[in-house]
C-alpha cells in the first residue's frame, strides 16, 4: 500500500485541502495521510489541536482513504519532520511525504534536510512561477540521495488566515460545511465578537454591513496584494472606520435635542455615554461636513473601543479624505471602503482589477475616482483631499 502523507496545522482545513488529498489519489495513492501538525515551530498556531482535529475529521469524513493521523499533535517533542518521519514510515511503510514547492526551495534551512530526504521520497507541489528554482532545488536534493516527483499540479490559493479572520467577521468562505459548522458551534475565531458586539449597537444596519464587507475587503487585498500588514490592525481598522457616523444615538446627543418620549433607561444611558467623548479633536473646519465622520471615528475609536494603536486610528482618521505620505494601512483602508463588494459605481471592477495587479496604482485610481466624484457632484473639496491628489496624481 503506498501512503502519501500531507501535514498541516488545519487551522481551518480548507477546501484546497481536501482537492489536493483527493487529487493524489488520483494519483496512484492508495492512502493520504492527514497529518495533524503539533505547534510548528515556523507558524503561531493558536488554535488548540483537538478542534484542529476535529475538524479535520469532520472535512474527511465518510473518505477511508484519507486516515487522520494525530501522532505528532500527541507528542509534543515530535517537532520536526526529521523527527516524526521515521515514525511515520515504522507504522504504515511505504510513506511518500507531499510538501509545497517552496518548501522545497527552503528545504536547506529545515532542521537535519539531509536525514528528512533520506527518510521517504518527495512529492513537491509546483507553486507559482518560481519553476527554475524549484528545479535546482531539486537537482541539489537529489545529488544528496532525495527520491523527487514533481507533481503537475498547482493548488489554488487559498489562505487559512484569512478564513480564520472572515470566520471572525461571519463570512465563511473555502471551507466545507462541515468545518463552518464545527466553527459555528465551537465560537472558533470568536476574539473580536465583542467589538462587534459594541459596534452594531452603535451604527445602523446597513452601516455595520458596509464596515463587515470593508473588513472582508482590506483582509483580502492584504493577502493578494502581499502588503504584509498584520491582520489584527487591518481587522480593527476597517472594522471600525465609520465607527463615527450613522450612529444615531451620537446624533441624538450632537443636536442637542431631546429623547424621543418613549425613550427607555436603555436609550438614556447610551446618549449619556455618547456626549461624555471629548470631541475638541474634530477641526473646526471639518464640522457639519462629510467628512467630519472620520475624526469623530477616531475619537469614537479610542473612547469607546479603547483603540490606543496610532496607525490604526489614522487609518480611521483619514479614510475618507486621504492625504499627503499615508502610511499602507491608510491607503488600504481608503481603498477597502471604496471596493468593497456592495459598491457598484461604474469603473468599480476596473478598479478591483487594477489593485489586485498593483496596490499603489490601484490606490492613485481610487483617489483619482473619488476626487472627480466630488468635483461631478458640484461638492467642495477638503483641503486634505486636494494634497493628497497632487501629491499622489500629480494634479
Ligand atoms: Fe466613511
Ligand atoms: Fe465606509
Amino acid at each position: 500500500m503506498k501512503y502519501a502523507v500531507f501535514g498541516g496545522t488545519f487551522d481551518p482545513p480548507h477546501l484546497e485541502h481536501i482537492s489536493i488529498m483527493r487529487h493524489l489519489l488520483s494519483c496512484g495513492y492508495d492512502r493520504v495521510i492527514a497529518l495533524v501538525t503539533g505547534n510548528p515551530p515556523h507558524k503561531h498556531c493558536r488554535t488548540d489541536g483537538a478542534h484542529r482535529l476535529a475538524m479535520i475529521k469532520a472535512a474527511t469524513a465518510g473518505d477511508e482513504r484519507i486516515i487522520v493521523d494525530e501522532t505528532e499533535l500527541n507528542n509534543p517533542s515530535l517537532r520536526y519532520s526529521a523527527d516524526i518521519l521515521p515514525i511515520l514510515k515504522d507504522k504504515y511503510g511505504d510513506i511518500h511525504y507531499v510538501i509545497g514547492g517552496d518548501s522545497l526551495i527552503d528545504l536547506h534551512k529545515w532542521s537535519r534536510p539531509d536525514s528528512v530526504v533520506k527518510i521517504c521520497p518527495l512529492v513537491v507541489f509546483k507553486r507559482g512561477d518560481n519553476d527554475d528554482r524549484l528545479l535546482e532545488a531539486k537537482s541539489y536534493w537529489e545529488i544528496r540521495g532525495a527520491k523527487i516527483t514533481l507533481m503537475d499540479y498547482q493548488p489554488r490559493d487559498i489562505s487559512s488566515t484569512l478564513i480564520r479572520y472572515g470566520a471572525m467577521l461571519g463570512v465563511y468562505k473555502d471551507v466545507p460545511q462541515e468545518v463552518e459548522q464545527y466553527i459555528r458551534s465551537n465560537s472558533l475565531y470568536s476574539k473580536y465578537d465583542d467589538v462587534k458586539a459594541e459596534l452594531k449597537l452603535h451604527v445602523k444596519p446597513a452601516r455595520y454591513e458596509h464596515s463587515v464587507r470593508t473588513c472582508e475587503c482590506a483582509l483580502r487585498l492584504n493577502y493578494y496584494c502581499k502588503l504584509n500588514l498584520d491582520y489584527d490592525k487591518v481587522f480593527i481598522a476597517a472594522l471600525l472606520h465609520d465607527c463615527g457616523k450613522g450612529s444615531s444615538q451620537f446624533d441624538i446627543a450632537k443636536a442637542n435635542k431631546p429623547l424621543p418620549p418613549d425613550a427607555d433607561d436603555e436609550d438614556r444611558q447610551r446618549v449619556e455615554s455618547v456626549v461624555e467623548y471629548d470631541l475638541s479633536a474634530v477641526p473646526q473646519d471639518a464640522i457639519g461636513k462629510p467628512v467630519e465622520h472620520q475624526y469623530v471615528g477616531a475619537i469614537v475609536a479610542k473612547q469607546l473601543f479603547g483603540i490606543e494603536d496610532s496607525e490604526i486610528l489614522d487609518a480611521i482618521r483619514y479614510h475618507c479624505t486621504a492625504r499627503e505620505n499615508m502610511s499602507c494601512l491608510e491607503k488600504l483602508i481608503y481603498c477597502a471602503d471604496v471596493l468593497e463588494q456592495g459598491r457598484n459605481y461604474d469603473g468599480v471592477e476596473e478598479l478591483r482589477q487594477l489593485i489586485k495587479m498593483d496596490f499603489n496604482a490601484g490606490f492613485s485610481a481610487c483617489l483619482d475616482r473619488g476626487y472627480n466624484h466630488v468635483l461631478a457632484k458640484g461638492g467642495k473639496m477638503y483641503y486634505l483631499t486636494e494634497q493628497a491628489q497632487r501629491f499622489y496624481n500629480g494634479k
